[in-house]
């Protein structure tokens, strides 16, 4: 008997790709509800390409400065997804803003982390801000994107303490271990058809009540 089909899903990477490696691993126990059918990247040089290549997952590099504007390079994107017949796209360590139609044409099919807990620091140099602010609690966030930068309806989020002497390496350290905890829990709940998009909230399957004091927001 054929198995069902799991939804396919691209990863989309700038860098070194460790939450892209943490969604290669989960997807590779049987019951995980997601295929990783591709990994692209906008950086030729992305260190993540040959992690995926090495298991086995097709690669694209997409180089951003061959194109001459966004929606050239979001088009050429675009081809590959629809080429690669991708159900769902994750953002990891994607650091580039699509056009509103590229958006737009993935919603509800789009997800990202983020480095922290939205919607608190959006942008970058999340943990200097948040070691600006004073906060007690920082973490990570998987949402749902939208064309405005990292303001998407919330799925998931971890927190942890910031404690007396951080400094912003040893909090996006001690905050990495948590984001590759939950993207493949979030990733997970989407695919699985758990949580979804409806309008501009997130619905949940019954029967996802988390305890008080649990690390995700489920
Ligand atoms: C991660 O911390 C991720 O949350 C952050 O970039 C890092 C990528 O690391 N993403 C953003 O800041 C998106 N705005 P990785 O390449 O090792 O996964």
């Amino acid at each position: 008997m054929a198995a069902s089909a799991k939804p396919r899903v691209a990863i989309l990477i700038s860098g070194r790709g460790s939450n892209m490696a943490s969604l290669i691993a989960a997807a590779q126990a049987p019951d995980y509800p997601a295929e990783i059918a591709l990994v692209a990247a906008n950086r030729p040089a992305a260190g993540g390409l040959a992690h995926a290549a090495g298991h086995g997952i097709p690669t694209r590099a997409l180089d951003h400065t061959a194109y001459p504007s966004r929606e050239a390079f979001d088009a050429a994107l675009q081809a590959e997804l629809v080429a690669t017949r991708i159900d769902l796209v994750c953002l990891a360590g994607f650091m580039r803003i699509f056009s509103a139609g590229f958006v737009e044409a993935w919603a509800g099919r789009m997800i990202n982390i983020h480095p922290s807990l939205l919607p608190l620091f959006k942008g970058v140099h999340t943990h200097e801000q948040a070691l600006r602010a004073g906060v007690r609690l920082h973490g990570c966030t998987v949402h749902y994107v939208v064309p405005e930068l990292d303001a998407g309806p919330i799925i998931a989020q971890a927190a942890v303490p910031v404690r007396p002497g951080d400094d912003p390496d040893a909090l996006a350290a001690r905050i990495l271990v948590q984001e590759h905890r939950l993207y493949p829990q979030a990733l997970a709940l989407v695919a699985g058809g758990r949580v979804r998009l409806n309008g501009e909230r997130v619905v949940f399957s019954d029967g996802l009540a988390p305890a008080d004091g649990a690390l995700l927001s489920l």
